[in-house]
């Protein structure tokens, strides 16, 4: 049986949480603010982010999928969902549950400055930088975590674990 080694309890995430939320919204007062949520693994995370931001916002998601094979597959990406927002003029905060390498953050972000917006930032649940091949700024951090295969709160293992609210070391 995979063991699961407790890393943020609910209460510890709902605090994290908070905070990141009460951070974007005195930074984007007064400006059009856009979150687009990564799918899948970000969907829980979006989901309390939105409810704790107190300034008006839309929201929006994209999903992209590696291909290629081998293990240089995550290099290059492909949209399958894409922003159907308009996003001209308006300040996109890029959401995601966790950047490991962030090649994917930085596709993701190449894409985003395609469809021209006023301004691109990321905020991600988790900072795992151990292995991080793109370097990217993350503009908002809810909690850096070391090297080792996170699950639970959005984050999948073969898609399983995504429902716990807590978030987890997977110990194999
Ligand atoms: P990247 O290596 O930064 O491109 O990360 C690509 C994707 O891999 C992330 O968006 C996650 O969906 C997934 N991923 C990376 N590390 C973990 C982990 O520890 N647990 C679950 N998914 C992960
Ligand atoms: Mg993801």
């Amino acid at each position: 049986m995979p063991e699961l080694v407790p890393v943020l309890s609910k209460d510890e995430i709902h605090n994290l949480v908070f905070g990141l939320a009460q951070k974007i919204s005195l930074d984007y007062q007064g400006r059009p603010l856009v979150l687009i949520g990564v799918l899948k693994g970000a969907f829980v995370f979006l989901a309390d982010l939105t409810r704790n931001i107190t300034i008006p916002h839309e929201i929006d998601f994209l999903r992209a999928a590696s291909y290629g094979s081998g293990t240089s597959s995550s290099e290059k990406i492909k949209m399958t969902k894409e922003v159907e927002t308009d996003l001209q003029g308006k300040d996109v905060l890029l959401v995601e549950d966790i950047i490991d390498t962030g090649l994917t953050m930085a596709c993701l972000i190449e894409y985003i400055k395609k469809l021209k917006p006023n301004s691109i930032k990321v905020c991600t649940f988790i900072d795992k930088h151990q292995r991080r091949r793109k370097d990217i700024k993350i503009d908002y951090t809810g909690h850096i975590a070391k090297e080792g295969f996170l699950v639970g709160y959005g984050l999948d293992y073969a898609e399983s674990y995504r429902n716990l609210p807590g978030i987890y070391h997977l110990k194999l």
